[in-house]
């Protein structure tokens, strides 16, 4: 227990207060660990607000969701028109509503640049392997999040969306059906499934996200913050301890995310008051008809946030499967020939290799797009271990692995797109490409992240003056 400290009697009634305070609960202590004693590397990026606008996107969602369900009402037969009323009849109900809407699309914009600025910084590298697992536990969170969020309008897309997204699991050999069934509480999408999407939306996964957000900081703040240039300010510290090249949170940076946060409150309300569907983007227009399960809508599509990964898929058809079957073939023998691990093991390589494949040969394709979509985002907890490179930035690589991040990046981009299109044969080729290109590039990542003529890594950051 820290000490107990004195209160004089002539102190100022703030600090008569906060000692009051602080004997009782570590306030101060908090507030320098955490700002004004965090000593955080002094040479930033603007790819650094983006840990700190995906923390005010979630207040954001918390309270505008809160005022939003004061008027919303949980039941299939009023749910869209409740949405309308809030629209309409509530005082600024449109504002709080496209606030949230705009928001959910603000939200994934800004966790995905958080996410590839740790990727291209290499801040998922030792030791902050746990900052990055929380980081990616807190993304499957948001995606549950938000796709639980989207059935609540019960509009057309929120009806079609969830109907074809949970249909998914019943292709899970055994189990899917049943699974599928106590998702939906019901045989098809209906009352049931509006229920309890709402109650995940509203209280479960919030509390679960709010939970791991706290763990994401605590977990950076114990082994702190990584830097554009990758060096850890640790390695070189003052007579009092302190990182030379660090600065404390609070000022420097609570006030440089300031710029941050004026920017992205620019962009966000001219989202919100002048295009807050965005073209169909952010809002989809389909979804201004009320839910109706006898009419299915003639192109389905999930909101832009999710279609890269829907892409990955729609690409995995029972001729992709193939495909798919001479990769695994590949790799296990270069497993079986070329690694360096006992005759036993080169033996449990090439039986699990065959399992596999008569389980690829056995087993529909649909089941394998799901294992494909769900890998997608699985083999991102993954990462800091694939990752063998000398250097953690990518400041340091050589040339060629930016060009391999610049082509994930434009691939992803790709997905995306093909994503929302209604499928096409030439889609359906690009996109299976995109998908070979999306796992090769982790799944070989130890063996060509090892590759090629890293450049000199300075002792200290990098760092001008401005
Ligand atoms: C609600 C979502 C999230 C919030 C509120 C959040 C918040 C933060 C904050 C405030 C920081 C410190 C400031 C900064 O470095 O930008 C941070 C750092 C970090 N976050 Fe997140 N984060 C979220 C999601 C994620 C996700 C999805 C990932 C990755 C999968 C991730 C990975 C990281 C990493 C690796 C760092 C350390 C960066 C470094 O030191 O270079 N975060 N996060």
């Amino acid at each position: 227990m820290a000490e107990f400290k004195e209160i004089s009697a002539d102190a100022p009634m703030s600090e008569k207060a906060l000692t009051w305070i602080d004997n009782r609960f570590p306030l101060s202590k908090l507030y320098k660990e955490h700002l004004s004693e965090y000593y955080a590397p002094k040479n930033f990026n603007i790819f650094y607000f983006f840990g700190a606008l995906s923390l005010l996107v979630l207040v954001i969602q918390i309270l505008t969701g809160i005022f939003l369900v004061m008027h919303y009402k949980p039941d299939a037969a009023s749910a869209f028109a409740s949405v309308e009323y809030i629209m309409r009849d509530v005082p600024y109900g449109w504002l709080i509503r496209y606030m949230h809407s705009t928001g959910a699309s603000a939200f994934f914009v800004v966790v995905y640049l958080h996410m590839f600025r740790g990727l291209i910084y290499g801040s998922f590298r030792k030791p902050r392997e746990l900052v990055w697992l929380f980081g990616c536990a807190i993304f499957l969170a948001l995606m549950g999040e938000a796709f639980m969020g989207y059935l609540l309008p019960w509009g057309q897309m929120s009806y079609w969306g969830a109907q074809v997204i949970v249909n998914l699991f019943s292709a899970i050999p055994f189990i899917g059906p049943d699974l599928a069934l106590l998702i939906r509480g019901d045989y098809v999408v209906g009352d049931a499934t509006l229920n309890r999407f709402f109650a995940f939306h509203v209280i479960a996964v919030p509390l679960v996200l709010l939970g791991l957000v706290v763990a994401h900081i605590i977990a950076l703040h114990e082994v702190g913050s990584n830097n554009p240039d990758g060096v850890e300010i640790k390695a070189h510290k003052d007579e009092k301890g302190r990182p030379l090249d660090g600065i404390p949170f609070h000022p420097y940076y609570t006030v440089h995310d300031i710029l941050g946060v004026t920017a992205f409150l620019l962009v966000f309300c001219a989202i919100i008051f002048f295009a807050p569907e965005l073209g169909g983007y952010f809002l989809e227009y389909n979804n201004f008809i009320p839910a109706d399960p006898l009419k299915t809508p003639a192109h389905i599509a999930p909101v832009w946030y999710f279609t890269p990964y829907y892409s990955m898929l729609r690409a995995i058809t029972g001729e992709m499967m193939y495909a798919l079957i001479v990769c695994v073939l590949a790799a296990a023998y270069l497993g079986a020939t070329r690694a360096k691990i006992s005759n036993m093991y080169k033996a449990v390589v090439v039986g699990a290799a065959v399992v596999g494949v008569a389980l690829m040969l056995a087993i529909d394709a649909k089941f394998w797009g799901v294992v494909v979509m769900g890998g997608s985002v699985i083999i991102l907890f993954f990462l800091p271990w694939l990752d063998k490179c000398a250097v953690k930035s990518i400041r340091f690589r050589p040339d060629w692995h930016v060009y391999l991040y610049a082509i994930f990046v434009v691939n992803f981009f790709v997905l995306g797109y093909l994503g929302i299109q209604p499928p096409s044969t030439l889609g359906e080729r690009v996109s299976q490409l995109g998908t070979l290109y999306y796992f090769g590039f982790f799944l070989l990542m130890p063996w060509w992240s090892t590759l090629g003529q890293t450049k000199p890594v300075p002792d200290r950051v990098n760092f001008v003056a401005h």
